[in-house]
């Protein structure tokens, strides 16, 4: 794909937004994304839960929702794949149209509504990959999430958590997609404490150990946000990736799509869900990896996040304008800011915004 995206790209801007998602799944599934000869910066690696990640770049969950292309897609050079979000069973989504560009803003509005082929196939090919012989190498995470019309949502994130835990890297709660009615309430305090506790028993059930991290939403408000913080370190989950797509419509939208109903995300979302970032690497005391992800769109991007507390960077909407040739660029971009800074590594650079507004609160200045 980074070889034929230039010619491809026309024909995938003119289509429908969905569409060319299939397409391009298609083609990664084909094997025309090709494989990235180039090995990754040293300065990039990192080792985190017990694995190792050449780089700290990842594709953001559902891009690649039912698990078809995770090869193709690490092939490309991410650092490490989150398919997903799957649901038990399969399910629809919502009716079509329910993706939109908004090109002037760098943007996408989705509804999808967790459009699932159901873990039945997931778990199958995940399989394939893993068995003996045909092991691949490469850092795959499962996110998941329920069925729209399930009458127990736990029960169902608890099934996602037994199936994959053994054939996933990483595992993902994803609480805060904003498509499926009711979801997000399980971002509240006692509600998400219950989850976890019961998702981390399903994951001691099975004897494997996938770290296991909560997806949240960048419309909490501050109460939320401190409350789950509390829970994360009390359950003693993993991680937390920060953050989902934003049902705000930040000022200035330009795209004509920007009244249709989901989640915003790309360039809008880059300040929001960055801040809030910063919040819960504050609020968790910098004692939980963080997955940042929302609006990365270039290199520097990529490293505001790891100084805001992010120790993995995701993105997707970029890529939709951008093409694949993107993820070099912020690979190549990111060594050499933390190399001008005097950074030896990735994880010494994690939450170095934080470093700085430490020592000026020790001082008493608490401007920022
Ligand atoms: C998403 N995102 C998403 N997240 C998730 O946890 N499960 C999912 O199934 C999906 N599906 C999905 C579909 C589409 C079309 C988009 C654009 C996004 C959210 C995604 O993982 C990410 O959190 C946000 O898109 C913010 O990152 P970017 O796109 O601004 O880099």
């Amino acid at each position: 794909m980074a070889d034929f995206y230039p010619l491809f790209r026309p024909i995938l801007r003119a289509l429908p937004p969905e569409t060319a998602h299939r397409l391009t799944l298609a083609a990664l599934a084909a094997g025309l994304g090709g494989r990235t000869a180039a090995l990754d910066p040293p300065i990039l690696a990192q080792r985190l839960w017990d694995r190792d990640f050449p780089n700290p770049i990842g594709i953001a969950a559902g891009f690649d929702k039912d698990g078809l292309v995770p090869d193709a897609l690490l092939g490309l050079g991410f650092g490490f794949v989150e398919i997903g979000t799957v649901t038990p069973q399969p399910q629809p989504g919502n009716p079509r149209p329910r993706v939109f560009r908004l090109d002037p803003d760098g943007a996408l509005i989705n509804r999808l509504g967790f459009n699932s082929g159901g873990l039945d196939r997931l778990v199958a090919r995940l399989q394939a990959r893993s068995d003996p012989g045909g092991r691949k190498a490469g850092i795959v995470g499962v996110n998941i999430g329920r069925n729209r019309d399930s009458a127990d949502a736990v029960a169902d994130y608890a099934e996602g958590v037994r199936r994959t835990a053994a054939l996933a890297d990483y595992l993902v709660v994803n609480v805060s997609s904003p498509n499926t009615p009711g979801l997000r309430n399980l971002q509240a305090r006692a509600v998400l404490e219950d989850l976890l506790r019961q998702l981390l028993a399903a994951r001691a059930e099975t004897g494997a150990s996938p770290p296991l991290l909560v997806k949240i939403a960048p419309d909490l408000a501050p109460a939320e946000r401190a409350d789950i913080a509390a829970v994360a370190l009390a359950t003693g989950i993993d991680g937390i990736v920060v953050a989902n797509t934003t049902v705000a419509r930040p000022p200035g939208l330009r795209g004509p799509h920007a009244g249709e109903a989901g989640g915003l995300s790309g360039r809008p979302l880059f300040e929001p869900s960055t801040a809030l970032l910063g919040e819960i690497y504050r609020l968790t005391q910098g004692r939980l990896p963080l997955v940042g992800v929302g609006g990365v769109a270039g290199a520097a991007d990529a490293y505001a996040k790891i100084r805001a507390g992010a120790s993995l960077v995701q993105l997707y909407t970029a890529l939709v304008f951008a093409g694949p040739a993107l993820l070099g660029q912020i690979k190549a971009g990111l060594a050499e800011l933390l190399r001008r800074d005097g950074f030896t590594s990735v994880a010494d650079a994690v939450g170095a915004d934080h470093a700085k507004l430490g020592a000026a609160s020790d001082h008493g200045d608490r401007a920022l």
